[in-house]
């Protein structure tokens, strides 16, 4: 585990490192964008674009995973020109970095007086009324691996940036929701759009059947290996928290075919894909985008 000091040492190289890179009003963004899988679309929505690559930033670990781009942008968004920065690809957990690793864009981003995040992910549907293509506004969640342990807050507490003990019961930000739902109307965009919680899974498998029926009776509305992370140490900093769900699939609850079935079911039903996680954010993107630059535009 990485001393108090030296974090704060590379958050500050970090944060030098991106000022000498960029100056006026575009390096200090109000909003972080953080795009999903198959979201970095949501880049194209920025004007004036300037890119830094996350292997330029000291501190900062490369993105692996296929649909993740790897750069921070910045750029202004809609009609009020406001300067936000934009996460093209996250990183997670599974992909081997520790969670200081996985949400050290979360700090950078307080660091250069960043005021709200916007999360967006794919996600498997867990609630019985939801559809592959619907998006869910995340209200709460359950921080399955961090109620074991592994738990990004865990360490010696940065003082700097918040307190041991943080409250989560308000984590994401009601009058953002508000303001977003307000938006959809406005858009008059048709998409259903729920409100839930997030299940975070470490992944990087998708859920067993009986995993699924777990999460499903434990509250779960919507299962990912995401998000989570980032929005517990965004709300450790202090920054406004806006989440949102792609669902992708819909989760399979009911138990396998069994060997005593004399017309056993397919074995691949149900069954998701990272290429059916991508196909339904590609053609949701577009609603996806519209409503989180009017919501920026309005914040
Ligand atoms: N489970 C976990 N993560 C996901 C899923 C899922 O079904 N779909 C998209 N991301």
């Amino acid at each position: 585990m990485t001393s108090v000091e030296e974090q704060y040492s590379i958050l500050d190289k970090a944060e030098a490192y991106i000022r000498s890179k960029i100056q006026g009003p575009l390096s200090k963004p109000k909003t972080l964008i953080i795009a999903g899988s198959g979201l970095s679309g949501i880049s194209d929505l920025l004007s004036e674009q300037f890119e830094v690559p996350y292997t330029d930033i000291p501190g900062f670990k490369a993105s692996t995973v296929s649909g993740h781009a790897g750069k921070l942008i910045f750029g202004y968004i809609g009609d009020n020109k406001v300067p936000v920065v934009c996460m093209a690809g996250r990183l997670h957990f599974y992909e081997g970095y520790t969670f200081e690793e996985t949400t050290f864009p979360i700090r950078l981003a307080k660091q250069l007086d960043v005021e709200m995040v916007v999360v967006t992910n794919a996600a498997g549907g867990i609630n019985a009324n939801f559809k592959a293509g619907d998006l869910m506004i995340i209200y709460d969640h359950i921080n399955f691996p961090g109620l074991s342990g592994w738990h990004p807050l865990r360490g010696p507490n940065l003082e700097k940036f918040g307190p041991r003990f943080q409250p989560l019961s308000d984590a994401y930000d009601l009058e953002l929701r508000q303001l977003f739902f307000q938006q959809k109307e406005k858009l008059g965009i048709q998409r259903s759009i729920h409100e839930g919680t997030y299940f975070y899974a470490a992944g990087p498998t998708y859920e067993s059947r009986s995993e699924s029926r777990l999460i499903r009776t434990l509250g779960g509305d919507a299962v990912g290996m995401s998000t989570v992370p980032e929005v517990i140490v965004a709300r450790h900093c202090g920054l406004r928290v806006l989440a949102l769900s792609l669902i992708t699939n819909e989760c399979v609850v009911d138990p396998p075919a069994s060997a005593f079935d004399k017309n056993p079911k397919a074995l691949d039903e149900g069954m998701a894909t990272h290429e059916e996680v991508l196909e339904y954010a590609n053609q949701a993107s577009k609603d996806v985008q519209k409503i989180i630059e009017a919501t920026v535009n309005e914040f």
